[in-house]
């Protein structure tokens, strides 16, 4: 009921328009009713021959509202009318989205035809619930990855970066955990990637059972920045929709940082200054208000968060992921050197944190953590010395036991693109590498 009412008061009584009186770079004038439009809202701008362009409000100067284009402008000239249109809008998500792959405004791109619409308006922004109303972070989540639910256990309900270069593994990775984490349904929001990746990211890392239980929010890299950017909040809004349904959500998107830098053009289009690396200052308020909409709702669903960062040139200290790093409750470093010995996911361990352990890990299961944790760091410290012969055997016993360890443990770590291992597997294995009996 609540929802046949919104949908009939969402239907405009009267047409409301303005004109198109200038058109500079990627801003587009409007003068007119002026009152009728707000931050966010949608206008239309009709181009010659009828084609219509959708924009939103960016912002206000004089007697002028300023819109950015989801669209190319062509055909955009003054005196063009534009039309007022939704001053919050959203989708209306329904579980008939599952296995659907949609644009950034929410249009189907898989050639399947529009799916069903569910009753309620979920608007492309939106706050996060209030810290005080909402729920705990949940039980460890099983994510599927032995590496990852021994060492950096995530709960339900919990925020995550995955922090790496180009071509390191992120896309298999989110796929794997898209696959085989132990939720209801995945949200996975593909923002700014090259087209060609995203076909291969469906079919060859995906696949079909993993789609089934998905939605797949695309913007390439070649759509307007507008575009890339509500790509992103729809991956929210989407998330949020099955988190009210009640639904355990994994909600990942790839990556954080294309989303930083559609915010940074539309910041700087719309004259805001540079700061660091060119990012704007609504950079660095847009990020904790998109990541923070994921995590536990007031009632039973959760949305756990996973968010891919670019650190190209391994710089960990770029501004964006800087920022990223201070909001999210964990991070996953995946290293290139890792994945060029081969071993895949390329996570290192020693690098990675999750901010609820040791507190997600089972109290009998801490002192084998924490053991392979500390034979690991060893073997790291040492282990230049042991490449260059350096290191004599038999002068420490922690150096032997940790070169001993190794193989082992990097087998552990590896995990085939198709293989799952369940949360107690993973403990049961690497109880068995260090040699701790089973209790
Ligand atoms: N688990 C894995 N097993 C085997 N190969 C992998 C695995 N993860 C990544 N790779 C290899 O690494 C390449 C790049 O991975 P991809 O996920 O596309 O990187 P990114 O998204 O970080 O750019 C893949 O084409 C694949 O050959
Ligand atoms: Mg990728």
């Amino acid at each position: 009921m609540r929802g046949l009412v919104e949908a009939v008061e969402a239907v405009p009584d009267r047409e409301v328009y303005g004109r198109v009186v200038g058109v500079r770079g990627l801003l587009v004038e409007v003068a007119g009713p002026l009152g009728a439009m707000a931050i966010g809202g949608r206008v239309s701008i009709e181009a010659a021959g009828g084609r219509e362009t959708p924009c939103e409000v960016v912002g206000f100067q004089g007697d002028r509202a300023l819109l950015m284009p989801f669209a190319p402008l062509e055909g955009v000239r003054r005196g063009c009318r534009a039309i007022v249109g939704a001053a919050e809008p959203g989708v209306r998500p329904s579980r008939a989205w599952l296995g659907r792959v949609v644009d950034a405004m929410g249009d189907p791109i898989d050639g399947k035809g529009p799916p069903k619409e569910g009753p309620l308006l979920y608007p492309f922004r939106r706050s996060p619930p209030p810290a005080h109303a909402r729920k705990r972070l949940g039980a460890p989540l099983d994510l599927g990855v032995r590496a990852l639910n021994t060492f950096v256990t995530c709960c339900a309900g919990q925020r995550i970066g995955i922090f790496a270069g180009s071509g390191v593994g992120k896309s298999v990775l989110l796929a794997m955990l898209a696959r085989n984490t132990a939720c209801d349904v995945a949200v996975i929001g593909l923002v700014g990637e090259r087209g060609r990746e995203v076909q291969e990211f469906l079919q060859d890392d995906l696949g079909e059972a993993g789609l089934a239980r998905s939605v797949v929010v695309v913007a390439t890299s070649d759509e307007p920045a507008l575009k890339r950017r509500q790509a992103a909040y729809l991956t929210l809004a989407l998330a949020e929709a099955f988190r009210d349904e009640g639904a355990s959500v994994l909600c990942m998107m790839d990556s954080v940082t294309r989303f930083a830098m559609a915010q940074r053009e539309i910041g700087l289009s719309t004259g805001e200054p540079p700061t660091a690396k060119g990012y704007t200052p609504t950079v660095f308020a847009e990020l904790p208000r998109l990541l923070e909409r994921a995590g536990p709702g007031v009632g039973a669903g959760t949305v756990t968060g996973i968010f891919t960062v670019l650190v190209d040139g391994d710089d960990h200290n770029e501004p964006v992921a800087d920022a990223v790093r201070g909001i999210l409750d964990g991070h996953i470093v995946m290293e290139r050197s890792i994945a060029e010995r081969g071993r895949y996911p390329a996570i290192n361990i020693l690098k990675s944190v999750s901010r609820t352990m040791p507190k997600s890990t089972p109290e009998e299961r801490r002192p084998l953590i924490s053991k392979a944790r500390r034979t690991m760091a060893t073997y790291a410290d040492m282990e230049e010395l042991i490449r260059l012969g350096a290191y004599r055997p038999g002068s420490s016993p922690e150096v032997d036991e940790a070169i001993a360890l190794n193989g082992p443990f990097e087998r552990f770590l590896g995990q085939g693109k198709e293989e799952a291992t369940r949360l107690g597997e993973g403990y049961a294995q690497l109880a068995s590498i260090l040699g701790v009996s089973e209790t």
